[in-house]
């Protein structure tokens, strides 16, 4: 498989996020497919609330440096976490100061992964992130992990099922089709 880069953002910016570790775990993954892979992690790379007046005085440099990963890859993967039935805030929130950066999210292949504590493993938040991404223009690959009740099911950081790890799977799969496609 020829070298691709593969960059991760997390819209979790706890220290112990599941979210995060997810992220890792998928990473690793495409490490291991001979891929360059990078987290731009969104604590890191602090972004002020979006508001049109700041965006005019310039777009923030680290909205920049983000944006510019994410052009120079050849692919995005989200780890979402759910807040009340939707995409977290710092996510939309990078993602709004990012797309006003010469949007690199047109054209880009992009898997989506996400768990949460609850039974239904940040099922609503992915479908928000598909229709944000979408609406960017990004080319959103079918196979996604909305993986529940995170505290049993991600242990160690790694996946404790099966049937989790094949979805994970078909979501690097999928990232790693399209990408040679749209390369
Ligand atoms: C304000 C708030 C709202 C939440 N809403 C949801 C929700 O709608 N659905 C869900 O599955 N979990 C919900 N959770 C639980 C989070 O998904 C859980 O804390 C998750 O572990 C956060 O992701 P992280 O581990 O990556 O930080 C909520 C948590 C908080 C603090």
């Amino acid at each position: 498989m020829p070298n691709l880069k593969i960059v991760g953002i997390c819209g979790s910016l706890r220290k112990e996020s599941s979210n995060r570790k997810l992220l890792s775990l998928t990473l690793d993954l495409f490490a291991k497919k001979n891929c360059t892979v990078e987290f731009l992690d969104l604590k890191k790379l602090m972004l002020p609330l979006f508001d049109e007046d700041v965006m005019n005085e310039g777009t923030p440099e680290n909205a920049k440096y983000i944006g510019q990963q994410i052009r120079e890859a050849q692919a995005l993967i989200v780890a979402n976490p759910e807040y009340n039935g939707s995409v977290s805030g710092p996510l939309k929130n990078a993602v709004d100061w990012i797309s006003v950066a010469k949007n690199p999210f047109k054209d880009k292949v992009i898997g989506l992964i996400g768990t949460s504590t609850g039974w239904w493993g940040a099922s609503k938040s992915l479908i928000h992130a598909r229709a944000i991404f979408t609406h960017l223009g990004g080319i959103v690959v079918p196979s996604q992990l909305a993986l529940p009740q995170s505290e049993q099911n991600l242990i160690n950081g790694q996946l404790k099922q099966e049937s989790h790890q094949k979805m994970l799977d078909s979501v690097v799969n999928d990232v790693l089709r399209f990408s040679e496609k749209f390369r």
